[in-house]
């Protein structure tokens, strides 16, 4: 018996390009012999398609306009993929859920407490953290506990704009420019910018209030980004280390996605104790969010001391062909497919 995977891709989030690049890897990645696979497109507006072609060449228009309406309901008996066609609602079976989003309404513990509720396993972690991770505050307070080394921050809240100059004043208090401002829930960098001084602070910050009403205000750590792959239940596997080295200032959307020059190096050159404290502390982060299935832990290595700092979790970190999550699982012998397979298997077992 074939399993009948459902991926969900695209979504409303400002990552909707990402995920359908990652949901296009993993897609590829699914032997035919062992899964049926049906797709489901979130377009931009937040409208569920029922999506029967290629996701490389998907036209996000035309299927919004024409691609039967999909569901996955809640309080059903047996969950099952519901499609709308000629006026009619059809149920297709699905064993599992492979959500493939990133960002806001996808990794961020929404679409998983769907699933929980329409009682359908899927492929990752629940939805503490999910939600957890996405939040960069209330990620930082987690690991608070773990003695983990974390950039030095203040939080302020949108509705304290309106006396921007005590803001300002209690940033410059706690911490030196420059600063990094970010957004508590966002991803690929939107939101994110680098203030030298007091006016670039405050317009930073209003950068960031577009994204959410809750904004971290960080130390700068000068150093390198090295990231770390984790995959698993109760006991999970923590891959080797990869490097970011970016292009930009900082490693910014653009430089993400759309700059050549950006480059991911598997296995860089650190001191070998390092990279053990840095797979260390990815189980540990992954643990004490409760993470489960996989994550991409990030950190710095601090350039003066060679310290490892922890920057941020993504919980379904980017699966497209230059993510660096396959890549380091590739470098331990996992094709994507190996990993695909054993992520079903952790989302089955759940
Ligand atoms: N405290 C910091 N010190 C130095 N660089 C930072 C800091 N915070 C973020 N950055 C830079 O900004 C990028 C994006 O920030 P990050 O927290 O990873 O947000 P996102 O969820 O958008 O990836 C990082 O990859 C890094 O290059
Ligand atoms: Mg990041």
């Amino acid at each position: 018996m074939k399993i009948n995977v459902v991926v969900i891709f695209g979504g409303c989030s400002s990552e909707h390009e990402i995920s359908c690049m990652s949901a296009a890897t993993i897609v590829k990645a699914l032997d035919p012999e062992r899964y049926t696979v049906r797709k489901v497109f979130i377009t931009k507006e937040g409208l569920w398609r029922y999506y029967e072609g290629d996701i490389e060449h998907i036209d996000a228009r035309a299927v919004s306009e024409q691609a039967p309406e999909a569901a996955i309901l809640p309080g059903q008996k047996k969950a099952q993929l519901m499609v709308l066609r000629q006026d009619a609602w059809t149920a297709l079976p699905m064993d599992i859920v492979i959500p493939v989003l990133h960002g806001k309404n996808g990794e961020d513990g929404t679409i998983q407490g769907l699933l929980e509720i329409a009682r359908v396993p899927y492929v990752g972690c629940g939805v503490l953290a999910s939600a957890a991770s996405m939040d960069k505050l209330t990620t930082k307070r987690l690991v608070m506990p773990t003695g983990i080394r974390q950039a030095r921050y203040v939080a302020v809240f949108a509705r304290e704009f309106e006396s921007m100059e005590a803001v300002l004043d209690r940033v410059e208090a706690a911490l030196s420019y420059p600063v990094y401002v970010k957004p508590a829930n966002a991803g690929s960098s939107v939101g994110v910018s680098k203030a030298e001084d007091r006016a670039a602070l405050e317009q930073a910050l209003h950068l960031a209030a577009e994204q959410d009403s809750r904004i971290l205000v960080e130390e700068t750590i000068v150093g390198r980004e090295v990231e770390c792959s984790v995959l698993g239940g109760e006991t999970p596997k923590v891959s080797g280390v990869g490097e970011i080295l970016a292009a930009d200032t900082f490693y910014t959307y653009d430089a993400k996605y759309h700059n050549a020059e950006s480059k991911t190096v598997i296995d860089p050159n650190l001191p070998a104790e390092t990279v053990e404290e840095i797979r260390r502390a990815a189980l540990t982060v992954f643990q004490a969010v409760n993470g489960y299935g996989l994550a991409r832990v990030d950190f710095f290595v601090e350039a003066e001391t060679g310290e490892v700092v922890f920057n941020e979790i993504n919980t379904f970190p980017g699966f497209t062909s230059i993510s660096m999550y396959p890549m380091l699982w590739k470098r331990q012998g996992y094709a994507v497919s190996d990993l695909v397979d054993e992520l079903i298997e952790w989302g089955l077992r759940r």
